[in-house]
């Protein structure tokens, strides 16, 4: 079983293949880069998202559609490369459409879930002309038919169908039991009538997403094969095939100790024969069968780096302060609605080479709370004021999914290493910043 330490060192070495003295994400010596941008900064590796999304295209098989779940990372630079490599867009809000608008996916690859879609975010669906809205329960049927009436134009619909069935073996469930997501499996024949009662909406399929961080490929694969169920069970109703199903995605990234790599090739070649059962059914003919990924794809190729402030030793502990942290990275320290908290993958980058002290180290953000903490034992090559600290896995879920405006710390930039060079994607903010958007009164 693969140590913290041991995921730390495999991803360095992805990041920095010809692991010269200094540590050089993408060939770029991370000197040079802190000397461009200062600290601290999300750096995203181009080459390790491209073989990302070719893996799992490869994976998966001929005639199975990847989407980028934007929300995991809503960088349009970082859009445009998995764009580029043939992955479509899942968007959950009006600027995740802009985004995925910006980086140049087409409207027929864009397919739009989220609960609480305002009729704003319905008419801009529509006016792009996307490929399917995945609406969410009876009601917005109805809105979406009145937007789509207004606008004058017609819009593909996807069902957002809570199954009847768990999946097991998931980390976080966002179906098969009661909540905001999607509807009852007891309402498919009722959804599918009211879609097909209104002229201007185009019944395209279902979708299906239930949870995230999965491992357990035999309970994935069953829950794909309770899909096609569905599918068939919607085209009953529909009268006709079905032109999508979506399966949603969820396959788990390894973060934290003891657990093991989503076995994609495995869940791959399963798939594969699923779908030799099911793709010859008159029902699907023609179907788009799409999986929506958010952190499998990027999370592995982001990486953040924060640099320590103070070195101090407590009670016989030595604690590496560093210039950012929950601030910048909400999921790395614990924040994201974890029960138990864990610790991602580090390293000390300033120290490559070195083995890591003896005892591990506690790493803590500059924000006044003990919540503001990597980890309380991490090994990490004893750290010095100065040392740049990377944390791995940070492509997903980092930078747009922490609460940067606490404590008023200027904003981390975000830098693409890609083809040998740095690229800034958005430039690291100044402590002035603070007073964007604000008015005083006096
Ligand atoms: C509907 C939907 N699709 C896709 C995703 C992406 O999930 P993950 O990043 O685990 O792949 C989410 C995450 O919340 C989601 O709600």
């Amino acid at each position: 079983m693969l140590t913290q330490q041991d995921k730390a060192r495999a991803l360095a070495a992805r990041f920095d293949a010809d692991g010269g003295v200094e540590f050089s994400p993408g060939g770029v010596p991370i000197s040079r880069i802190v000397e461009l941008y200062g600290t601290p900064f999300y750096l995203y590796h181009g080459e390790m998202l491209l073989e990302r999304v070719r893996r799992v295209r490869e994976a998966l098989g001929e005639g199975i559609e990847v989407s980028y779940s934007v929300k995991a990372n809503p960088s349009v630079a970082v859009c445009q490369l998995l764009s580029q490599s043939g992955a479509g867009g899942e968007v959950a809000s009006s600027g995740e459409l802009v985004v995925a608008r910006t980086a140049g996916i087409a409207p027929e690859d864009i397919v739009f879930a989220g609960p609480a879609k305002t009729e704003d975010e319905l008419r801009r669906a529509v006016r792009e002309g996307i490929f399917a809205v995945n609406v969410e329960s009876l009601g917005e049927i109805e809105r979406l038919a009145a937007v789509a009436e207004d606008e004058g134009s017609s819009v593909g619909v996807g069902l957002r169908i809570n199954p009847a069935a768990q999946l097991m073996g998931s980390q976080m469930r966002m179906g098969g039991t009661v909540g905001q997501f999607g509807m009852d499996q007891a309402d498919l024949g009722e959804a599918v009538r009211k879609v097909l009662d209104y002229p201007q909406l185009i019944l395209r399929g279902i979708h299906i997403y239930t949870a995230t961080q999965v491992f357990d490929v035999d309970a994935l694969l069953e829950h794909c094969r309770n899909i096609f169920e569905v599918a068939l069970e919607a085209a009953d109703h529909a009268g006709r095939p079905l032109e999508m199903v979506d399966f949603g995605g969820g396959f788990g990234v390894p973060y934290f100790e003891k657990m093991e790599e989503f076995d994609l090739e495995r869940f791959g070649a399963g798939f594969r024969d699923l779908q030799a059962v099911y793709r010859p059914d008159a029902r699907l003919e023609g179907c788009r069968f799409i999986f929506e990924l958010g952190r499998y794809l990027v999370a592995d190729a982001g990486l953040y780096v924060t640099r320590v402030v103070d070195v101090k030793r407590m009670r016989g502990k030595t604690f590496a302060v560093t210039d950012g942290g929950m601030n910048h990275h909400l999921t790395a320290t614990g924040n994201m609605g974890q029960v138990f908290r864990k610790a991602y993958p580090l390293m000390n980058l300033s120290r490559p080479g070195a083995e890591p002290a003896e005892e591990g180290t506690a790493v803590a953000g500059p924000c006044c709370t003990p919540l503001d903490m990597f980890g309380t034992n991490i090994p990490l090559a004893e750290p010095e004021v100065g040392d740049l600290l990377g944390v791995f896995y940070s492509g997903a879920y980092g930078f747009s999914a922490s609460n940067r405006g606490f404590l008023s710390h200027p904003e981390p930039a975000e830098v693409l290493v890609w083809q040998g060079e740095p690229h800034l994607l958005r430039p690291p903010g100044k402590p002035e910043d603070v007073l964007n958007g604000q008015k005083a009164v006096l």
